[in-house]
């Protein structure tokens, strides 16, 4: 059935179907109030969140924040598209669905794709025929069997060989009355230069067919037997093929995928394949290009956690990271295995056995946890870096759908980087707010991301604090016990009575400081300091150096608050001795060159003043 169902159908559908009772079907729902709650059926959960309204006719879990109407209930349980949805409720509420009828544009379109799946089962059939029985083949039969595979699986998936020839599959498609013109536009046939004819994409290579969710050829990849280069080839996009949207081994995978909830995600078309046949048939793999959100969604239909397994070195690890970043935002946990260094699932599978990577698998951590782990300790110890670090982590945490995980991720982090917990949420709170704030108004500027200091010269990487690579204008201009003293005052160690009484604002030595510490003094209060509300009225480079400081290390003072406040004091005035004495020396240095025209009173003035600062 193809065709387009009207906005006005779906409403008629919608209305007509009570979702209380639909899904009081799969859920033991109460009436409490003017709703029906239960226990989400989306997330695990003892005390219930799940609340239906059958007036709006809509339901939202306060747990996990899934939320919809009758149809994206059902899309969710029973992994259904929106169509497929619509038409099921349509026949269970009585509403015959009139058909679209399509344009003449729309018509000729369908007729093409349909010649496309066409000439692609065609070519798929004769490569398959190739592998399994024609001479010619014979070198593809030897190279399936050196990776370990007999005619079961190369009939399954209609693996198939492409022959070392300029134009098998030409020759084929014209025997069978097939058009090039459709070939061509499928890859499969290119057009040669000048008068040769087309000639054949995929020559001596072994085929994989890519199948849709209807079980149709969209595509193939063609990988060589020998370690010549390209090593894989596949079909261009095309019609029928956007390989954003599909994965390959999906068809495959689906029925597993659902009954386990889960899928392994891996980038090979061998991967596929081991694990598929080591008893692991939940995974797919993606077409040689990055997990996109189209993917993403696709898989959320069938399962509740995506697995990452991809190849074990940097470029992998940053995949990884990234295809978790497009899980998250569709809402689905990801996963990650770790293998040996250098293996992927195919050769681990070989190496170690199924046993040894179901092992493995029952230990596959969070792809959060690991990117924290990752992430900080990259950072080091140096604090600078730690908080580059830690915000960089609580961006990625930000993008989390769910608070609940949000928070859970937050909590670790905070435990992990040693950096206060309030402070994390803080920040986490005004990046979500931001991007709240560009979603709502669209002119906004892009993320970027939250804007801290610089690190530090190499050589200044052992002063633990915010001091500052000295030519970029942008550092603050402090101290250690300065930034010390602010940081009390900010995580609200000291109170502000105890800093006015030992000298206000004259404590600090630097402008920058004493800047910082008269907005501390003004604007925080018990609750804290609420950054997220004072950017709009505070300089950027104030915002700064307050974020800066609150994301600093709290643990340097477990040591007890009094000894680290008067331990600042003292640092304090001995700074600004050490600065006066400075300036003592210098203007008698001054006198003494004569160049500057003091009497010798200046000089002994200058003398018993430097004593005292001894
Ligand atoms: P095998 O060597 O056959 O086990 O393949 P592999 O999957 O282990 O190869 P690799 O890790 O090098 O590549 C992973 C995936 O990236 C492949 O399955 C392809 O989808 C894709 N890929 C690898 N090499 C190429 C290439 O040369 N061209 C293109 N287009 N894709 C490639
Ligand atoms: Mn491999």
């Amino acid at each position: 059935m193809s065709g387009q169902i009207s906005e006005s159908k779906i409403n008629e559908i919608r209305e007509r179907t009570d979702i209380v009772e639909l899904i009081s079907q799969y859920v033991s729902l109460k009436h409490s109030g003017a709703n029906h709650t239960g226990l989400c059926p989306f997330h695990s959960e003892k005390t219930p969140s799940f609340s239906v309204n059958s007036a709006r006719q809509f339901f939202h879990c306060f747990g996990c924040g899934v939320g919809g109407d009758v149809f994206s209930f059902l899309m969710k349980t029973e992994g259904l598209v929106f169509p497929d949805a619509v038409r099921l409720l349509a026949e269970r509420a009585g509403v015959e669905l009139e058909e679209h009828i399509p344009t003449p544009e729309e018509e000729q379109r369908e007729r093409q794709r349909e010649r496309l799946y066409r000439v692609n089962e065609v070519a798929a059939a004769y490569f398959h025929q190739l592998l399994m029985e024609h001479p010619s083949g014979e070198p593809a039969r030897q190279y399936m069997k050196l990776r370990g595979y007999g005619r079961k699986a190369s009939g399954e998936y209609q693996i198939g060989y492409a022959l070392d020839s300029w134009d098998g599959l030409r020759t084929h498609l014209e025997d069978q009355g097939l058009a090039a013109d459709d070939a061509r536009i499928l890859g499969l046939l290119r057009p040669g230069k000048q008068d040769r004819g087309d000639y054949d994409l995929f020559r001596g290579r072994l085929i994989f067919p890519v199948y849709d969710l209807s079980g149709r050829i969209v595509a193939f990849a063609g990988r060589v037997l020998d370690d010549s280069k390209p090593k894989y080839i596949n079909s261009p996009e095309s019609p029928v093929y956007h390989k954003g949207r599909i994965l390959f081994g999906l068809y495959q995978a689906r029925q597993a995928m659902r009954q386990c909830g889960e899928v392994l995600l891996v980038e090979g078309y061998f991967d596929q394949l081991a694990l598929y046949r080591a008893g692991f048939p939940q995974v797919v793999a993606t077409c040689g290009t990055a997990l996109t959100s189209d993917h993403a969604q696709l898989l959320k239909r069938y399962v509740q956690r995506v697995v990452l397994l991809f190849d074990q070195d940097a470029a992998g690890k940053k995949a990884t990271f990234k295809a978790m970043t497009v899980l998250q935002e569709e809402g689905i946990p990801a996963a990650v295995i770790e293998l040996p260094k250098g293996e992927d699932p195919d050769s681990f599978i070989q190496m170690a056995g199924k046993d040894a990577f179901r092992a493995r698998l029952e230990k596959a951590r969070s792809a959060m946890d690991l990117f924290m782990e990752d992430v900080l300790t990259e950072a080091g110890n140096g604090i600078e870096q730690k908080v580059r670090a830690a915000e960089q982590i609580v961006e990625q945490i930000s993008k989390l759908s769910s608070e609940l995980e949000q928070d859970l991720y937050l909590k670790e982090l905070a435990q992990r980087s040693g950096i206060d917990l309030e402070q994390l949420k803080q920040v986490n709170r005004r990046i979500v707010g931001r991007v709240q704030q560009h979603k709502n108004t669209f002119s906004a500027p892009p993320v970027e991301s939250y804007p801290l200091p610089e690190p530090p010269l190499p050589e200044e990487r052992h002063e633990q604090h915010l001091q500052p690579a000295k030519e970029s204008g942008s550092m603050p201009d402090w101290s250690r016990s300065e930034e010390t003293l602010l940081c009390l005052l900010l995580q609200n160690h000291v109170s502000h009575k105890k800093i006015l009484m030992a000298g206000g604002l004259a404590l600090f030595n630097h402008q920058e400081a004493r800047d910082v510490a008269e907005i501390l003094l003004e604007k925080s209060t018990d609750s804290g300091l609420d950054l997220a509300t004072l950017a709009d009225e505070l300089a950027p480079d104030k915002v700064r150096l307050l974020t800066a400081l609150s994301l600093l290390d709290k643990g340097q003072f477990d040591e007890g608050v009094d000894e680290v406040f008067s331990g600042c004091l003292e640092g304090l005035q001995r700074e600004l001795k050490k600065r006066q004495r400075q300036e003592s020396i210098d203007k008698l240095r001054k006198l003494e060159q004569g160049g500057d025209t003091g009497t010798m009173k200046d000089a002994n003035n200058l003398l018993k003043q430097f004593k005292n600062l001894k």
